[in-house]
């Protein structure tokens, strides 16, 4: 079978990558989620001191990108692949709401989103990977074989989201995650450079009301088309 390009783009916490994984284990591609990619930069500015209180320093930042190697290692109990940040697992410290608070404004960078999308076409350049994020069909890989939107209300993903912190052990209300995730979409969506859009080829899937089977299922069919 050929090995196709599958990019799935959408807001946050839409569930992209939990169904991004399973449709690449089933597949026997590799899964890509850039979303962590943004969040180690963030990380990397946030541990060297490049973000003071609401201020972030994207000069400073910018001269300091050649620092950041960012690697993914297959974790074989997890079942996929994890974030490194100059060899250290950063899979779960970036998920915290300090790094989800500052990485949309990090995103904007021009300079951060070249280096990021150079190293996402190289992971990609023998197909056979399932990629998530916001740029993936538009930017990344525009001719990518299958482009998927995922969308869900704010309430839903925000709920979910919630949830997910909460089981973690983080702290927080639901107004303020509510509060994160409309603040992201908005940041994400009108940003000048590769502002998170549907690709005029995609095919949108509102997952509010989707099981994670029924997404699978939906994604396989869709993918088996294509190969
Ligand atoms: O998918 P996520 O919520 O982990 O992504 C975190 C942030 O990274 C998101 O708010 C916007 C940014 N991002 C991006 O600009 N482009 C991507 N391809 C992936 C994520």
């Amino acid at each position: 079978m050929n090995k196709i390009v599958i990019a799935i783009d959408g807001f946050s916490s839409t569930g992209k990558s939990t169904v991004a994984k399973q449709l690449a284990k089933a597949l026997n591609y590799i899964y890509v989620d850039t979303g962590a990619m943004y969040r180690a930069v963030t990380y990397f500015a946030l541990e060297n001191n490049l973000i003071d209180k609401d201020f972030f320093h994207s000069e400073k930042l910018i001269e300091r990108l050649s620092d950041i190697n960012i690697t993914f290692k297959f974790n074989e109990k997890l079942g996929f692949a994890e974030v490194y940040l100059n060899g250290k697992n950063i899979e779960k410290a970036i998920r915290t709401l300090e790094v989800s608070r500052f990485v949309s404004p990090i995103a904007t960078i021009s300079e951060v989103r070249q280096k990021l999308v150079e190293q996402q076409q190289l992971m990609g350049k023998d197909k056979g990977i399932v990629m998530d994020g916001r740029d993936i069909g538009t930017v990344v890989f525009p001719d990518a074989e299958l482009k998927i939107f995922m969308t869900a209300s704010a309430e839903t993903r925000a709920i979910r989201r919630y949830r997910e912190l909460l089981e973690r052990g983080h702290n927080l209300s639901y107004d303020e995650v509510l509060e994160n995730v409309t603040t992201r979409d908005r940041i994400d969506s009108t940003r000048e450079d590769s502002p998170l859009i549907k690709a005029k080829d995609a095919i949108e899937i509102d997952n509010s009301d989707l099981t994670i089977e029924v997404q699978l299922d939906t994604l396989l069919k869709l993918a088996k088309a294509m190969t």
